[in-house]
C-alpha cells in the first residue's frame, strides 16, 4: 500500500482516535516493555544531569521519567489528550504538553536533546518531525529515537503478524498508512536524518524482553493496546480472531521460562547530531 499526501489527514485521524482509546491499555500492556530502551536511548543522545530534553510522543511519559531520573530537565509532548492526562497522573510534578511531533510548540534551539520512544512509526510525515527536532535543538545537540525491530520468527511482532497473515482475512479496509517498520532499517534512518542536516547518524539494536504471567497477554496487548494492529484484529471475523489468538498462545507457550513467558521484542535505536 503506497502512502501519499492525500492519505495524511485520514491516517492522522485514525491514529489520534486510536490513541485516545488505547492510552490506558498501551500503558498496561506495553509500558514495562518500551521503558526498557528509555535509558539506552537517552545515553545515545548524550543526555546528562542538567540536559534540557524534549520527549516527543511521550505516551504515559516513560522516557521523560527516565530522563528526570538521571537529573535531566525533561518535557514530554504527545498529540493525544488521553496520553497527556495519563502521563500527568503517572508522573506528577513532571511537565507534559499536548502538541504535534511535526509542528513542535517550542522556540528554536530550546533543547540539548530530542528523543522519541516508538513514535516515528506512527507519523504520517516523519521528515517534518526530523526537521522540527533539528530546529528546536541547540548546536551540538542530538536527536535519538527508538522503533520496534523488524518482525522475526519467535519474537513479539513476528509471532502476531505471521498469525494474522496466515489465519486472518486480508481484504479489510484500513486507512493507508506509512510502512510500520521503515525506521528499523538503518539506511532509512540515514535517508531521513542526513538530508535534514544531522551528522554521525548511527543505529544500534537493543534487546528487550516482554514478561507475562499468561500466554494470552501478547494477543491482548495487540488486540487492545495498539492502533494499527488493534484495528487489524478488530476488523477480523470472530472465527479468524479466535484462530489467531490460539496460534499466538501456542507460540508464546513455547517461550515459557519457569512460571512466566519471556518474549523477545527487540528495538532499534538511532541517533544523529546537530554539529556546533
Ligand atoms: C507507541 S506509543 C509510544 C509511547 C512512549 N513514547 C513509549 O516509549 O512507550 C506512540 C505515541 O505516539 C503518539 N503520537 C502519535 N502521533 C503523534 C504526533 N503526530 N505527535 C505527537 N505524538 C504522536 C501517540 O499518542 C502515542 O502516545
Amino acid at each position: 500500500m503506497t502512502f501519499s499526501s492525500k492519505d495524511i489527514e485520514p491516517f492522522t485521524a485514525f491514529e489520534w482516535n486510536g490513541w485516545e482509546k488505547a492510552a490506558e491499555a498501551y500503558h498496561d500492556h506495553w509500558g514495562a516493555l518500551s521503558t526498557q530502551s528509555a535509558l539506552p536511548m537517552l545515553r545515545l543522545a548524550k543526555v546528562k544531569h542538567g540536559s534540557k530534553v524534549l520527549d516527543v510522543a511521550t505516551g504515559a511519559g516513560y522516557v521523560t521519567a527516565a530522563a528526570k531520573s538521571i537529573g535531566a530537565v525533561p518535557i514530554g509532548l504527545d498529540f493525544s489528550s488521553a496520553q497527556v492526562e495519563l502521563a500527568r497522573k503517572t508522573y506528577p510534578g513532571t511537565e507534559f504538553v499536548q502538541g504535534d511531533a511535526q509542528e513542535l510548540p517550542f522556540d528554536d534551539q530550546a533543547f540539548d536533546a530530542v528523543v522519541m520512544g516508538f513514535g516515528m512509526n506512527h507519523l504520517p510525515e516523519p521528515e517534518k518531525a526530523a526537521q522540527e527536532a533539528w530546529r528546536v535543538l541547540r548546536p551540538g545537540g542530538a536527536f535519538a529515537f527508538s522503533v520496534w525491530a523488524a518482525p522475526a520468527e519467535g519474537e513479539g511482532f513476528g509471532i502476531v503478524l505471521a498469525a494474522i497473515e496466515k489465519h486472518g482475512v486480508s481484504d479489510i479496509k484500513l486507512p493507508a498508512a506509512p510502512p510500520y517498520f521503515r525506521f528499523a532499517d538503518p539506511a532509512e534512518v540515514k535517508a531521513i536524518l542526513e538530508p535534514t542536516g544531522f551528522t554521525r547518524v548511527s543505529t544500534v539494536g537493543a534487546a528487550q524482553t516482554w514478561r507475562h504471567s499468561s500466554p494470552d497477554q501478547v494477543f491482548d496487548a495487540f488486540n487492545k493496546g495498539a492502533v494499527r494492529a488493534t484495528a487489524m484484529l478488530n476488523s477480523q471475523p470472530e472465527s479468524a480472531r479466535e484462530r489467531i489468538k490460539e496460534v499466538v498462545r501456542a507460540e508464546v507457550c513455547e517461550l515459557a521460562q519457569g512460571d512466566e513467558y519471556q518474549i523477545p521484542v527487540p528495538a532499534s535505536l538511532s541517533v544523529g547530531f546537530k554539529e556546533s
